[in-house]
């Protein structure tokens, strides 16, 4: 026997064996000031890679009055319980309304986060006798989802439609011994690489296959689509996804979710979804804050227009200068380069300390080894002049990478500001 604690110890999970890097640098970074593309990090000034923020609406004016006076009106508190029980408002029910209106669904429901939403909604639409069938490169929380999952899952190798087909093969054959249903999940634009599903591709399979599509589209939301409706509408298939998600927490730049299908099945979600019938309901400013920014989100599209914008000249750019991208048409930017974790680490202080740029750097185990990813996420905040700012330095990067001088020093003595 072990004593638990000292277990954990041992155990501490792929990233802990980084947690002696300094604190609060790369792990657990304080960016502070005005949220948007230019913040302090570190005592000084950054051009700011790393929000979550889309179309550049957590500064807005409007979004900022509305969030002020909902929370000046009814606090943090209110409502005080379970939505099922003491926790519904009129607020509530007008935003899961035009939601569904929106994302061109009968009903919506709100949930309080993403991540245990996308689970708790997994858990209550299938049970021993369904399969499940997603998407390798599924984000954690849609794998926690199948974690729970008391019957048969198999995975698809990601966007391959071929390697779909088989695990719906599979998946057809054990559902008519057993009597129970599929479920594929996959999502609209994958967070880490940029792709976008392939939709098409699995909405296609619908016609040889019988099963129901989850899509979880927390980075096209607001971002894809003519509207802005998200990757389903992109594609033209929204009418063939049954259950769209999106968490409030990318475009919306805020905090909540919500789910949006047929009126018969978000009934049944919402007398059966554990993580909303046994959690307080969303507070009221995040519900109030959220029909702002959905408001603001469907009557200026330019936001979406400048997004694409900073979008575009940033991928351009990495293209014409011989960086290794993902060539997307989606805003999550990934850029490559061959090297260890200390080259990593040492390149990430580098862009931060002498080129006063502060983007996310992502190292094994989310990539590969050799690997070292820095993920750019464009805003419609961003200028022009931060993306040829971010390109020179970029480019620098580099070549210093090339010449050998990120693995002269051994990681990182950050001198705190
Ligand atoms: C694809 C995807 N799904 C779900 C979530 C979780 O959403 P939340 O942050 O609202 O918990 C995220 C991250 O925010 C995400 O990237």
């Amino acid at each position: 026997m072990v004593d638990l604690f000292e277990k954990l110890k041992m155990e501490a999970g792929p990233l802990a064996k980084y947690s002696h890097l300094p604190d609060d640098y790369f792990f657990f970074p304080k960016l502070e000031g005005e949220i948007g593309p230019h913040m302090i990090f570190n005592g000084k000034k950054v051009l700011n890679w790393s929000l979550n923020n889309y179309l550049g609406l957590a500064n807005h004016p409007e979004v900022r009055k509305a969030d002020a006076d909902a929370a000046a009106e009814f606090g943090l508190g209110y409502p005080m319980g379970a939505r099922m029980m003491s926790g519904n408002s009129k607020y509530h029910v007008q935003l899961e309304k035009e939601l569904a209106a929106f994302v061109k669904k009968e009903d919506a429901m709100l949930l309080n986060f993403g991540y245990q939403g996308v689970i708790s909604i997994i858990d209550a639409i299938v049970n021993r006798k369904d399969v499940i069938v997603y998407d390798a490169e599924s984000h954690a929380c849609i794998i926690d989802g199948v974690r729970l999952h008391m019957g048969k899952r198999f995975v698809y190798a990601h966007n391959d439609m071929d390697s779909l087909e088989k695990q719906l093969e599979r998946a057809t054959k054990l559902a008519n011994e057993t009597g129970g249903g599929i479920l594929v999940i996959t999502e609209g634009v994958f967070g880490m690489s940029g792709n976008m599903g392939d939709l098409k591709g699995v909405v296609e399979l619908k016609k040889k296959y019988n099963f129901r599509l989850f899509v979880d589209d927390a980075h096209g939301f607001g971002t894809m689509g003519p509207t802005g409706a998200g990757v389903g509408e992109e594609l033209g298939v929204q009418d063939q996804v049954d259950l769209y998600f999106s968490t409030f927490a990318k475009s919306m730049a805020s905090i909540g979710a919500f789910v949006a299908g047929d009126k018969n099945i978000l009934k049944f979600l919402r007398y059966t979804m554990r993580s909303q019938i046994y959690a307080k309901s969303l507070p009221m400013p995040l519900v109030i804050g959220g029909l702002k920014r959905l408001e603001l989100l469907k009557k200026h599209p330019e936001l979406r227009t400048n997004l694409k914008a900073i979008m575009k000249a940033i991928k351009s750019g990495l293209k014409e200068r011989g960086f290794a991208i993902n060539e997307t048409q989606t805003p999550p930017t990934p850029v490559l380069f061959k090297g260890g974790v200390g080259e990593a680490a040492n390149m990430a202080m580098d862009l931060r300390e002498n080129y006063g740029i502060f983007c996310s750097v992502v190292i094994y185990p989310v990539v590969p080894k050799d690997v070292i990813m820095f993920r750019i996420i464009p805003t419609a905040a961003h200028t022009l002049e931060d993306v040829e700012r971010t390109l020179n330095a970029f480019s620098a990067l580099k070549s210093k990478l090339d010449s050998g001088f990120y693995r002269k020093e051994e990681l990182v003595s950050v001198t705190k500001g």
